[in-house]
């Protein structure tokens, strides 16, 4: 089975580490070069409302310079929306939001918020964004994505990766699996992420018809040891092997 997969490096807590002493090191801009030049195919970054680790001028630099892709995580909020609309950025993908969250916890009721997220979508979409649902792996969330003809659902691996019961963690892969399906036959592209390590990203890379991995606390904290290009590179291996196991 060899189909390609890309992997975006998602750098938000590079500036986690930048805010936490409120310096101007170290620079998500920099990370992202070594991550591009490591082979990250997309710089990932989430510009959360309460603005804890990636600022506006970071996402507005980054815009200018990255050789790769932008790919916006936000909130579908008017403020959001009106900065990704202005930005145009390559790739917007639409997460929930919660203030006292530790990070995105679960994907989106695209169901419930279906009316609210189509005419968020519909802007994005004339503003020339490609854009991604996050969203869990349930049949109803694929069926109402692909109603918003969106091209893009980014499936939440949290709970695989979470999973610390073997039994837990292959029913959670299988539901990965079929949702991939089930999504690929209403002609979304399908992308994952979430909690995915170096330890567990292999049955997720090796799923068929999964086109993207984003990733991100497990590649700063492993760059934090062997160095931001040492540890893309070391995961795009495993995520490139994955397709010729
Ligand atoms: N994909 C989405 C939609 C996310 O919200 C996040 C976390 O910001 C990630 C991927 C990356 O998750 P992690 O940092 O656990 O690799």
């Amino acid at each position: 089975m060899a189909q390609f997969i890309q992997l975006g490096v998602n750098i938000d807590h590079v500036a986690t580490l930048r805010q936490a002493r409120g310096t101007r090191y170290p620079d998500p801009v920099e990370a992202a070069r070594l991550a591009e030049n490591a082979g990250a195919d997309s710089i990932t970054v989430h510009l959360r409302e309460d603005r804890r680790h990636i600022q506006e001028r970071d996402v507005r630099l980054l815009h200018s310079v990255l050789q790769t892709r932008m790919n916006l995580e936000m909130a579908a909020s008017n403020e959001m929306l009106k900065f990704a609309c202005e930005l145009q950025p390559q790739d917007c993908c639409l997460v929930p939001e919660h203030r006292q969250e530790l990070t995105t916890e679960g994907g989106l009721d695209v169901c419930v918020q279906h009316k609210s997220l189509a005419s968020v979508c519909a802007q994005l979409m004339d503003a020339g964004v490609r854009v991604a649902l996050f969203i869990d792996p349930d049949q109803e969330q694929i069926e109402a994505a692909a109603s918003l003809r969106v091209s893009v659902v980014e499936l939440h691996a949290g709970r695989y990766a979470d999973a610390t019961d073997s039994r837990v963690q292959a029913e959670e892969l299988h539901r990965l699996r079929e949702a991939t399906q089930l999504a690929l036959q209403r002609r979304l592209e399908v992308h994952a992420g979430h909690g995915l390590h170096y330890h567990n990203v292999i049955p997720v890379a090796a799923i068929p018809g999964v086109t993207e991995l984003n990733i991100g606390h497990a590649i700063v904290s492993r760059a934090l040891m062997v160095g931001l290009t040492t540890a893309v590179m070391e995961m795009k291996q495993l995520v490139r092997d994955a397709r010729s196991l």
